[in-house]
Order: structure tokens, then sequence, then C-alpha cells
């Protein structure tokens, strides 16, 4: 098997084009082997000593993806009480949950939530190193999630709710079934479906903001 392959340039394409999508198609159902191959990018993705310190569930119950959603509302609002209230509320969009971009769970056909999952025997000289390699390596597999789905015609998107629910998704979840491990910690949730309408990429910064040479 070849160990290298070098991007061509539909890659390329692909990774400049992938956008995050909000609306999907509920009708439109994602089969298992389609996930799975997602997952599969996942652990692909690189992490601190290739220790993989992290977790998915796999959610269709559109009961527990509801719940979930409800508490995502109720959480985004107490993590930004302190806030300006207008901003709150562009933030959160509306008045209700069902208004909200985390309710796109309900219309999704599939949502993934990721947990990071320390590994509790590791020790590190600076602990805080290992929470920000831990950290990174989560994050590195979920945007590969976000990169393979796009690469297979589905959109994703980022939902950072599971940051601010920890405790109501640990009942949420409890009641389907899922016994809640210690070393988990929620970090993000990503639908998955079809995307219902044309997606438009935001703009980035200029590249010389983001980069300088030295020679
Ligand atoms: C750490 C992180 C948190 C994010 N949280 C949210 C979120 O809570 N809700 C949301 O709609 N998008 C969220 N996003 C998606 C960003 O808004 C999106 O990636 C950014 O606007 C760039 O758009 P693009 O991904 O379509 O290129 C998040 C992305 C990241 C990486």
């Amino acid at each position: 098997m070849k160990s290298f392959i070098p991007i061509n340039e539909n890659g390329l394409a692909m990774i400049l084009a992938r956008t995050c999508c909000r609306s999907f198609n509920p009708k439109k159902a994602i089969n298992d082997q389609i996930i799975e191959l997602i997952l599969k990018a996942g652990q692909a993705a690189p992490s601190a000593k290739n220790r993989q310190p992290y977790y998915f569930l796999i959610i269709k119950n559109k009961l527990c993806l509801s719940k979930i959603a409800q508490a995502s509302y109720i959480g985004r609002r107490r993590q930004f009480a302190d806030w300006d209230r207008k901003k709150t509320e562009i933030m959160i969009k509306g008045n209700s949950y069902l208004n909200s971009n985390d309710a796109i769970i309900l219309q999704a056909p599939v949502t993934i939530i990721a947990f990071r999952k320390s590994d509790l025997n590791y020790q590190e000289a600076q602990p805080n190193e290992l929470n920000i390699k831990e950290e990174q390596s989560v994050a590195n597999a979920c945007y590969s999630m976000l990169l393979a789905a796009w690469s297979l015609g589905i959109g994703s998107a980022w939902l950072c709710s599971p940051l601010y629910i920890k405790d109501e998704l640990k009942a949420i979840l409890g009641k389907y079934g899922v016994k809640w491990q210690k070393n988990w910690q929620p970090r993000t949730m990503i639908p998955l479906g079809y995307p219902l309408r044309e997606l438009t990429k935001p703009k980035r910064k200029s590249l010389e903001e983001i980069f300088q040479n030295i020679n």
C-alpha cells in the first residue's frame, strides 16, 4: 500500500470549499457505512503520542436530540448571562430553542457528540501541556470528520454548546442507556446531513494578516 498519496487538485479544492452547513434535508438518511467512514477519518487525524483521547456518541434519536437542543439553549443563556442582552439575543437567535443554531440537530439525520476522553494513566511533567495536547487532538479528529463528510457530499457543522451543558448531557444521555465515564468531557456536537440548500463559505482574513515569511 502506498504510504503517501499526494493530494490532488480535487482534494485541495475540497478542503478550500468546506463550509459549515446549518440546514439539512431531514428526509435523506445517512447510512451506517458512511458514518463509519467519517469516524475512521476522525481516527486518522494526528493526536499527541497517538493517544486518541476522544470518544464519540452517534445519536439519531430525535427525542434525545430535542432534549439536548433545549438544554443547549438554556446552557448558552446561562453561560452568557453576564453579557450584554442584545449580543446574547443575536448570538442565541430568538426566544425559542427551536430558532437557535443548536436546533439544527433536529433536522440532521445524525449528530455526533465528541468528547475529550482524558487518559487518566498518562502523566506529563506539565499537566497543563497535557490538557492542551488532548484538546488539540480532539479538535483535529473533529475537523477531520468535517472534511470527510464534506468529501462525501454530506454537510456538517460545529456546535460548541456541549461545553456548557455537561451535567444536563450526563442526565439526558443516562436516560438513553449511556454510561457516562468520569474522564469524558463534552466538547462539540456535529450534525451530519445532506444540505438543504447551496452553502456560502464565510470570507477569510487576507493571507497577509495571518502569516509572514522568515527567509
Ligand atoms: C471551536 C469552534 C466553535 C464553534 N461553535 C459554533 C457554534 O456554537 N455554532 C455555530 O453555528 N457554529 C460554530 N462554529 C463554526 C464556525 O462558526 C465556523 O467554522 C466559522 O464561522 C467559519 O465558517 P466555515 O466553517 O463555514 O468556513 C464553531 C467552530 C469552531 C472551530
